[in-house]
């Protein structure tokens, strides 16, 4: 077989930048326009301007890998990082994290006060689900109802909050390789993955070998992503990481670090890359570069 074409970095950032250019004057448009004035502030300071924007890419980079549809795949990549932002906030929270500061900002309840944050985190997480089925759409009613299914599983109790709450739950204990996964991959995997899913499910058809391959892609980057995360806490300063580091040691949460050690996480995520590029391969699709250089930045990020 035809080996894939390699991407390098530079190669991954000149596809990147027009994408997210559109994703940012998409979300500068949709997010809090006509809120109440301090409600609509809160949900613009939490999306706008900051943040790495992978899931985004991550929608982005799967449609086109099966050749979806253009304005569907903007509307999912921007309600994946609406469920995102809003998670974010809400982990920030006294209740939850306590943090003071996000993507290089104090925090949102630092800036605006915990009830709006709370609410700006719903608020969000509602704007996702209303983009994703636009009036006078130009997509399928059921494929803006497979990206609701698929967001709304990402996102709940057996997604994102289902993880959080096993999180908060786990604060002080030592947890085993397989509960400490099965965290990780509900409180970020799912996303991530969810993300990959919904950037296929773009497509009104795609062959099931193509899909199952695409999900195991996102399984596995979703871990390694939350792994390098754990990483990060431990090896980066607060300044390149835009949060206070150091954050899960001082709080006493079970990690990949914290079970592995840095060395053992680490081979850890890299045996996940290994898995992410080889589900690609299965996948037969042709059009992989984007997602194997964003597979690559999950794992070689610095923040
Ligand atoms: C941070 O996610 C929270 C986790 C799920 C680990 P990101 O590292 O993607 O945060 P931003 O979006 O770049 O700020
Ligand atoms: C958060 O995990 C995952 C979310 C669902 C937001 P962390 O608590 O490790 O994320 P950071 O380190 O604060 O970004
Ligand atoms: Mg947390
Ligand atoms: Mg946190
Ligand atoms: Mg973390």
């Amino acid at each position: 077989m035809e080996q894939p074409e390699h991407w390098d970095a530079a190669r991954l950032a000149a596809w990147s930048e027009p994408q997210l250019a559109r994703v940012e004057a998409a979300l500068s448009r949709w997010v809090g326009v006509d809120a109440p004035v301090l409600l609509g502030d809160a949900m613009r300071y939490a999306v706008l301007d900051g943040g790495k924007r992978l899931r985004p890419l991550l929608v982005l980079a799967a449609s086109e890998s099966v050749g979806g549809n253009g304005e569907a795949a903007l509307r999912a990549a921007c309600a994946t990082e609406l469920i995102h932002a809003y998670s974010l906030v809400h982990d920030d929270l006294p209740c939850m994290d306590n943090d003071v500061l996000r993507r290089g900002k104090p925090t949102v309840h630092v800036k605006f006060g915990e009830a709006d944050a709370l609410l700006a985190g719903d608020a969000l997480q509602a704007l996702a689900f209303e983009l994703l089925t636009p009036e006078d759409a130009g997509f399928a009613p059921v494929v803006q109802a497979r990206l609701c299914r698929l967001l709304a599983r990402a996102a709940g109790s057996e997604g994102m909050a289902g993880g959080q709450a096993i999180d908060l739950a786990s604060v002080g204990m030592a947890l085993d390789e397989e509960s400490l996964r099965q965290m990780h991959r509900l409180k970020t995997g799912a996303l991530l993955q969810g993300s990959v899913e919904m950037g296929a499910a773009c497509a009104e058809k795609v062959a099931p070998s193509a899909l199952a391959a695409l999900r195991s892609f996102g399984a596995a980057l979703g871990l390694a992503f939350q792994i390098v995360d754990d990483i990060l806490d431990v090896t980066a300063d607060s300044q390149t990481l835009g949060k206070t580091a150091g954050k899960d040691a001082a709080s006493d949460k079970p990690t990949y670090v914290s079970l592995l050690g840095l060395d053992g996480a680490r081979a850890e995520a890299v045996q996940l890359h290994r898995e992410a590029l080889a589900a690609l391969e299965r996948s037969g699709l042709a059009d992989t570069g984007a997602l194997r250089a964003l597979a690559s930045m999950v794992v070689e990020r610095d923040r």
